[in-house]
Order: C-alpha cells, then sequence, then structure tokens
C-alpha cells in the first residue's frame, strides 16, 4: 500500500461507500471496480446515501437527460452531506463517469457540494485524490486519459463478484465520431487490454463461480490485443479469437459480447457464432437509422445494405441468433421519408429486442450544429411508431421460444416464493419453479408462456445440466 493509499484509509475504522450508477454496462463494471479498489480502504457497501462517508455517482453524458439526472441527485445530496457534517463527520462526494470526464471542474462550480471529480480513465487514483481531499489538499480534478495504467493498477484488487453472470471491460474508447456522439470524448481512443490480463480476470471470476461472462468495449469487435506471452503469432488478436481462447476457461459456460459496431464486423467472428457454442446466439449490433442519407450525415461510415449483408451472414452461420439494436429517430434533417426506412429496415430485421432514442443534441459535437433540428413533438411521434413496431417483434420473438426447451442460467431467486429467475441464450428473463441449490447451474426448462418481457417456464426433469 503506498503512503497515500495508507492516508487514505485512516483512521482505520469502517466507512460506508454508496455508489449510484448511472449509463452503460460499462459503468457497471467501472463501478464495481472502484468498490474494489476501496475495500482495502476498510469502505463497505451501503445501500443508500444517507450517512455514508463516500459518496460516488458514476455518470453517463449520452443524452441530455442523463447528464441533468446527476445534477439532480447532486441536489438531493446536499441536506445529507450537511446532516452528516453536523454529526461531527464528513461526507465526501465524488462524481465520476462520463459526465466528469466532459464537465470537468465546471460540476463543482455549479454543484460545490461536490469534493472531487475523476474520469473514467483515472478512478484508479481514487484512493489518492480522497485522501488529498481529506487533508484538505488538492484540486479535486483528475480527468487525464490513462487507460493503460488504469488497467495495470486495477489487475492487483481482488474482483468481488455477486452472482454468476459478470462483465469484463476488454476494450476502451472509440475512433468512430459518429456526429450525435459524446463517447469519443468522454472515453478517449480505442484501447484493447491484453491477452492475458482479460484471462488472468475471466479465470478468477470462473474460480469464483461465475459461468457467464460478457465482454465490453464502446467499439468491442474493434478489440485488437496484445497476444499471450509465449504466443508465436505476431500481430494482436481479434475477439473472435478472443473468445474462443476464453472458451477453454474451466467454468466458463457461456461468453457474450457488447457493442458492436458494423464497420469492425469480421468473418472470424462470424465463424465463432457457428462454431464456438458457448458463445451465445445474441448479438447486439446497433444501426442508429435505415436511411442512407442520415447515416451518412450521422458518420457511421456504412449503409443500410452493408448493416442488412452482415445481419444475414450472422443468420447464415447461427440461424437461431437473436439480433439487437440501437435505433435514433429525429437525427438533425430526418425527413418522413427518412423515418420511414428506419421501419422498413427494421421490419427486414425483426429485432428481438431493441432500444430506441430520441436524438438529444450534446454540446461539442458536430450534430448539435447541423442544420434542420427536428421538432420534438415529430420525434416523439416517430419514436411512439418505432416502438410500437419494436414492441410486436420482441412480443414475437418471445412468443416463438412457446413450446420449445431452453437451457437456463439461474441468477436469483424470483419474484414469488419458490421460484427462480434466470437467462435464455438469448438474453430473454426466465421464471421458473426451481429449487434455490439451481442457483448459479445451467438447468433446462419447457417454456410454457411468454410476454413482452419475459419467459415463464417449467423445470425439465429438475435436473441440472452443468454444476
Ligand atoms: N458504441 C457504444 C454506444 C454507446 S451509446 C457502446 O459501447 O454502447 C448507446 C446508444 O445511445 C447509441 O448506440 C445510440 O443509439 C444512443 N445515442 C448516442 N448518442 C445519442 C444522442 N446524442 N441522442 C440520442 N441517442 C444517442
Ligand atoms: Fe458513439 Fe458511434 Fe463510437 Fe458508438 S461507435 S461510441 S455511437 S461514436
Ligand atoms: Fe454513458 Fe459514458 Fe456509457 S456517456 S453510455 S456512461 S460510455
Amino acid at each position: 500500500m503506498s503512503e497515500t493509499q495508507r492516508a487514505a484509509a485512516e483512521p482505520t475504522a469502517r466507512k460506508r461507500l454508496f455508489i449510484k450508477t448511472y449509463g452503460c454496462q460499462m459503468n457497471v463494471y467501472d463501478s464495481e471496480r472502484m468498490r474494489d479498489l476501496l475495500t482495502p480502504l476498510g469502505y463497505e457497501p451501503a445501500d443508500a446515501p444517507d450517512g455514508a462517508d463516500l459518496v460516488i455517482l458514476n455518470t453517463c453524458h449520452i443524452r441530455e437527460k442523463a447528464a441533468e439526472k446527476v445534477y439532480s441527485e447532486l441536489g438531493r445530496l446536499k441536506p445529507l452531506k450537511e446532516a452528516k457534517a453536523a454529526s461531527g463527520d464528513p461526507m465526501t462526494i465524488a462524481v465520476a463517469g462520463c459526465v466528469a470526464q466532459a464537465e470537468g471542474a465546471e460540476i463543482q462550480r455549479r454543484a460545490p457540494v461536490v469534493d472531487l471529480v475523476v474520469g473514467p480513465q483515472t478512478y484508479h487514483k481514487l484512493p489518492e485524490l480522497i485522501a488529498s481531499v481529506h487533508r484538505g489538499r488538492g484540486e479535486g480534478l483528475e480527468t487525464e486519459f490513462e487507460v493503460e495504467e488504469k488497467f495495470d493498477r486495477l489487475a492487483a484488487p481482488v474482483r468481488q463478484v455477486e452472482g454468476y453472470s459478470a462483465f469484463v471491460t476488454v476494450q476502451e474508447g472509440c475512433d468512430k465520431f459518429c456526429s450525435f456522439c459524446v463517447v469519443p470524448y468522454t472515453r478517449g481512443a480505442e484501447w484493447s487490454r491484453p491477452v492475458d490480463q482479460v484471462v488472468a480476470e475471466v479465470r478468477a471470476l470462473a474460480a469464483r463461480g461465475v459461468r457467464e461472462v460478457t465482454l465490453l468495449g464502446q467499439n468491442v469487435n474493434a478489440y485488437h490485443g496484445e497476444p499471450p506471452a509465449g504466443d508465436a503469432a505476431d500481430g494482436t488478436w481479434g475477439l473472435g479469437r478472443l473468445v474462443r481462447h476464453l472458451a477453454l476457461i474451466d467454468g466458463i459456460e457461456r461468453i457474450r459480447f457488447t457493442t458492436s459496431h458494423p464497420k469492425d464486423m469480421d468473418d472470424d467472428l462470424i465463424a465463432a457464432f457457428a462454431d464456438e457454442p458457448k458463445l451465445m446466439p445474441y448479438f447486439h449490433l446497433p444501426v442508429q437509422a435505415g436511411s442512407d442519407r442520415i447515416l451518412k450525415a450521422m458518420n457511421r461510415k456504412h449503409t443500410a445494405a452493408e448493416y442488412l449483408d452482415i445481419i444475414a451472414r450472422l443468420r447464415e452461420a447461427r440461424p437461431d441468433i437473436a439480433i439487437s439494436g440501437d435505433m435514433i429517430v429525429g437525427f438533425p434533417g430526418e425527413t418522413e421519408a427518412d423515418f420511414e426506412a428506419t421501419m422498413a429496415l427494421v421490419r427486414e430485421v425483426e429485432y428481438a429486442s431493441c432500444f430506441s432514442f430520441k436524438y438529444s443534441r450534446r454540446p461539442g459535437t458536430p450534430g448539435a450544429a447541423l442544420p434542420g433540428q427536428v421538432d420534438e413533438a415529430v420525434k416523439s411521434e416517430r419514436l411512439a411508431r418505432l416502438q410500437a413496431l419494436l414492441g410486436e417483434q420482441q412480443e414475437a420473438f418471445n412468443a416463438s421460444m412457446v413450446g420449445r426447451t431452453l437451457p437456463v442460467l439461474f441468477e436469483k431467486p424470483g419474484r414469488h416464493a419458490g421460484q427462480l429467475s434466470g437467462r435464455s441464450p438469448y438474453l430473454q428473463a426466465v421464471h421458473c419453479e426451481a429449487p434455490e441449490a439451481l442457483i448459479g447451474t445451467i438447468a433446462d426448462v419447457e417454456i410454457v408462456s411468454a410476454s413482452r418481457n419475459a419467459l415463464a417456464g417449467r423445470l425439465k426433469d429438475g435436473e441440472s445440466r452443468a454444476a
């Protein structure tokens, strides 16, 4: 432990840590890693901010609403911080994540209640930053891009995991610069973790009972990691190769990854869906829009036809693959005809699930300066039409499971007594009566009914397939 880490740990009394996570799965992973980093310093997780010694808001900047939520939360924290101070103890408030990266010191100007601001690539420095805030020194601002150093530092703390499915960041950052998106500015340039580092983390997770890993990256299929030590191949490894390699780890039964970009699709990754049984038949491939004119204005670097061709090749490799995506309606200049092209693409793909958003004008992105910003009412109306169609598709996909037997990874007790809740290979939530002993195992479930958001089933033979 370094001097500063020791200082942060003093006094050694137990301290309470509350972390609130906004945004994407990578933020969920980062929050877990922040907790891992702070555990050796005496911080224990709390489920509410009241009375906590340290509150971290791990924030998202992707849409205006996401960023504004942070300031409302800071408003709610103010009286809690004052109450804690009145009882003689400080509450330290940290803003982490993408709002921290995008707004930096501006956050403390707007919300003086904030003690420190730490970006997504520098949270490994939290122990030092907390120590300097406690000593009344330092600016409490750290937003450099140090992704490589971050993962080196994070390698040491043991990952505490709850449950049987875990996220593992393998790639971070984005060089695509879609004209609507803040991520290239908040997460920095594309960077891949070395294969050995990923393997070590996945092995440790498997040893703790994890059965499913979801590999994360803002452009995860752009993964090009340094090969394992002793590997004869020159050059880096792609995602397909990494997936096949991780599949060899004992205990890991299921592998998923997200989020991919159409431009980074390669044949090896498509082939992995055909020949690697541990790679689950579910693929999240955002397209954003169906009109080539809009795709060009979005700087997506692919056409609708190219996207559809990838989907066709995936389905050839793995006929039952479930396709998921992201859509934006109301990008500047989007006409009714452009929107109809999005609807037509959706009809052609038949999504198993798909996220859809109204375009949100983000300061500093090229899209924000484009003419032809679309009226809010028009955006709402288009989003409603799109979501009605996507909802029907999701419902139809779920209904097609009735009568089939699916292997389900049971993760936790269900809502009703005697019930467990788990996931199908297609990432659907499945509820089923089953003994608690099956939590953390994969068992066959016959699907008896389906709704838009979940499946219900009956345990086959009461037997677990894999311990
Ligand atoms: N490739 C990234 C995408 C992150 S953003 C990843 O790793 O997940 C997730 C989705 O948010 C995008 O696919 C896009 O559909 C949506 N989005 C991004 N910027 C947006 C904006 N300005 N307005 C509305 N939706 C946006
Ligand atoms: Fe954003 Fe586009 Fe990069 Fe995804 S690929 S993170 S949408 S810029
Ligand atoms: Fe949000 Fe940052 Fe993720 S902006 S979506 S938390 S990469």
